[in-house]
């Protein structure tokens, strides 16, 4: 997917992530054969906020590892952005990720002994080396939008929780991806600091259009999101308005 193999067209730009019937099977072939996900379709569009909720085990870190082709799938389609993802090399599935799509996990992945800023340009600095003076401006643009403009240069290991995550978040905005990932990501924060970290999924979904898939075990935060996805044994068992969500699903989130 080098500028010239890009298959971006404005038709496909609206819709940002599609499954067909995808089936995820861990151990495939073995005696610890697992199927996990059950032909899951869904598809997302440019701006989307989605949650995606479900009890323990139902499946939702699996669905958005293969959403986010940090894991394979067993069977069906999926195209990011239009592209077909079967059949592609480690190294195109590297670069598709690296250009669509910012992940936020709740154990934040920060290196500890970088500065605030070299964690937010670390994903530009893995694809393009040492970063230049605009990529620079950007990042130091997101942290002063996620509030830590004054943090650039202070280890993030000195950063309270709640700010870590900001990093996180600012480090997954950074490559102006057209959809984030977020897999739990307030799922250890206290409820004043998981609502302020949730503010800014918001805002950002809201100013750069990117499209959002929020995992989250907190209804207060899958409310906020004008969509709700929700799996029960590795099936969709409700995907829709989030105002309409059933109390009966709600109540097990
Ligand atoms: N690498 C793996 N090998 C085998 N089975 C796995 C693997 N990863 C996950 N599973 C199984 O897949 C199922 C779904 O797990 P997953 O982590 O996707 O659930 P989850 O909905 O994210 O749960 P939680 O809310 O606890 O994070 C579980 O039964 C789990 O044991
Ligand atoms: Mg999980």
């Amino acid at each position: 997917m080098s500028n010239s193999s890009v298959l971006i067209t404005p038709d496909n730009q609206q819709t940002v992530l599609q499954l067909d019937k995808i089936n995820k099977v861990f151990n495939e072939g073995t005696p610890l054969a697992n199927h996990v996900l059950h032909d899951v379709s869904l598809q997302v569009s440019r701006g989307e906020l989605v949650a995606l909720v479900g009890t323990s085990g139902s499946g939702k870190s699996t669905l958005l590892n293969v959403m986010g082709l940090l894991d394979l799938y067993s069977s069906g389609e999926l195209r990011i952005q239009g592209h077909l993802t079967q059949g592609l090399s480690e190294q195109q599935r590297t670069q598709l990720r690296s250009e669509s799509i910012g992940f936020v996990f709740q154990f934040h992945h920060l290196i500890n002994a970088f500065s605030t800023i070299d964690n937010v340009l670390m994903p530009l600095m893995l694809r393009y080396g040492k970063p230049n003076q605009e990529q620079t401006e950007y990042a130091q643009y997101l942290l002063n939008e996620v509030g830590l403009a004054n943090y650039a240069h202070i280890a993030t290991n000195r950063l309270s929780g709640g700010q870590q995550q900001r990093v996180a978040i600012a480090r997954a905005l950074v490559s102006r991806p057209a959809l984030i990932l977020a897999d739990e990501p307030t799922g250890n924060l206290d409820t004043q600091t998981a609502d302020e970290v949730f503010d800014l999924f918001e805002r950002f979904n809201v100013e750069h259009q990117c499209a959002i898939v929020i995992v989250t075990h907190d209804p207060r935060l899958s409310a906020r999101c004008p969509r709700t996805i929700r799996l029960t044994d590795g099936r969709i068992v409700y995907d829709g308005a989030s105002a309409n969500l059933p109390n009966a699903f709600t109540k097990t989130v």
